[in-house]
C-alpha cells in the first residue's frame, strides 16, 4: 500500500516528507500539526509507524469538517464523492459552478472534497466574503472515485483512532504541546502574504509568530518549521531572528513544476528550521557540517 493522499492540496509537503522525517526523533509524544492542510507529514508517520498520536490543527473551518467526515465516516464520504464525480460527467464545467455555489451556502465537506479534485493547482483560494472562488481546471474530471474511496479508506484506518481535530488558531494549538511532543510548523509562505494572497482564509502575523517560537523555544518543546524556499535565484526569504537559535537546513526539493512549464529545469530548495530542543534530541551526525548554521540566523 502506497502513503494515501485523500486530500489533493496546494503546498502539501507529500513530495518532501520523506526528506523532513529523519529529522523526527524515534520516541515522539505527540505529532502536532498546527497549520495542518491536507497533513502530509501525519499521514507519513503514521504510515511508517513512526508516532501513535497525531493533532491536526488548521483554520480552515470546512477543511477540518472535511477531516471529520474522513476520519469519522470514510465510506459515507466517498460515496458522496462518487455521486458528485458521475453527476458531472458530460458537463463538467457547469457542474463545477454548480457545486461551488452549494459549497459556499452549506460548507458540506463532500462538495470540498470534489472542488479540492477539480480546481485549478488544488488550490484554495477564497474571496473577501469568504466564499470559495478558485476556477476548475478543464482538463481533469478530478480523482476517480474508486481511488478516491481508496485513499478515503486508507487515511481514515492510519489515522481514525490516534488523532485529535481542531480547528482554531495556530497558537493555541502550540499551548497543547509539551516537551515530549514534536510540533511541525508549515503555515503559509509570508512571500505570498504580503502579497494579499486569497489562497489562504488567514495568513499570519509574523511578528507573533517570531513570538509564538520564542514561546516554544521557552518552554522547551521541539519544533521543525518549514519557512521559505527558493528556486533558482528566485528567493522566498523571510526575517528569523538568530535569538531563536534555530538550526536551517536546505532541502533539495526537485524541480518546480511552475518552472518546469516555464522551460526553466531549476532545483527549488526548501528550508527547514530546527528547534535548539529538538536538536538536543537528534543523533549528532545527522546534521552536516555545511548545513549548521546554529548562530547563523538572518538578521
Ligand atoms: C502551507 S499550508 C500547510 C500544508 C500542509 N503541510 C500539507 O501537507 O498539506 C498552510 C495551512 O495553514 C493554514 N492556516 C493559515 N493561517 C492559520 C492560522 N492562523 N492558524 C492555523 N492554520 C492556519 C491554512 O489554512 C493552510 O491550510
Amino acid at each position: 500500500m502506497a502513503i494515501p493522499h485523500a486530500i489533493p492540496y496546494q503546498g502539501s509537503k507529500r513530495q518532501l516528507a520523506e526528506k523532513i522525517a529523519p529529522f523526527i526523533p524515534s520516541e515522539i509524544g505527540r505529532f502536532i500539526e498546527p497549520f495542518a492542510g491536507s497533513g502530509a507529514l501525519s499521514l507519513y508517520m503514521a504510515y511508517h509507524n513512526k508516532a501513535n498520536h497525531f493533532i491536526l490543527n488548521d483554520i480552515n473551518a470546512p477543511l477540518m469538517h472535511l477531516w471529520d467526515a474522513i476520519l469519522t465516516n470514510p465510506h459515507q464520504l466517498a460515496e458522496q464523492y462518487a455521486t458528485l464525480w458521475h453527476h458531472q460527467l458530460g458537463r463538467e464545467r457547469r457542474y463545477y459552478d454548480l457545486v461551488r455555489l452549494r459549497f459556499n451556502k452549506s460548507h458540506a465537506p463532500y462538495y470540498l472534497l470534489y472542488l479540492l479534485a477539480r480546481c485549478v493547482k488544488a488550490s484554495v483560494r477564497y474571496n473577501n466574503d469568504g466564499e470559495f472562488n478558485q476556477s476548475p481546471d478543464n482538463r481533469r474530471k478530478g480523482k476517480h472515485p474508486q481511488t478516491m474511496k481508496h485513499d478515503l479508506l486508507q487515511t481514515s484506518a492510519l489515522l481514525r483512532d490516534k488523532t485529535r481535530l481542531y480547528n482554531q488558531d495556530y497558537a493555541r494549538i502550540l499551548k497543547l504541546a509539551t516537551p515530549h511532543d514534536l510540533v511541525y510548523l508549515d503555515p503559509p509562505y509570508a512571500g505570498l502574504a504580503q502579497k494579499k494572497t486569497s489562497r489562504y482564509i488567514q495568513t499570519i502575523d509574523q511578528s507573533r509568530f517570531i513570538q509564538q517560537l520564542e514561546w516554544l523555544n521557552h518552554a522547551q518543546i521541539p519544533f521543525i518549521l518549514s519557512y521559505d524556499g527558493k528556486t533558482g535565484r528566485t528567493h522566498f526569504q523571510k526575517d528569523l531572528p538568530v535569538s531563536l537559535n534555530l538550526t536551517h537546513v536546505e532541502l533539495d526539493a526537485g524541480r518546480s513544476s511552475q518552472q518546469t512549464l516555464l522551460g526553466n529545469h531549476q532545483i527549488t530548495y526548501e528550508s527547514l528550521y530546527l528547534s535548539p530542543a529538538l536538536l538536543d534530541r537528534l543523533p549528532s551526525d545527522l546534521i552536516q557540517p555545511k548545513q549548521l548554521s546554529l548562530f547563523e540566523g538572518i538578521a
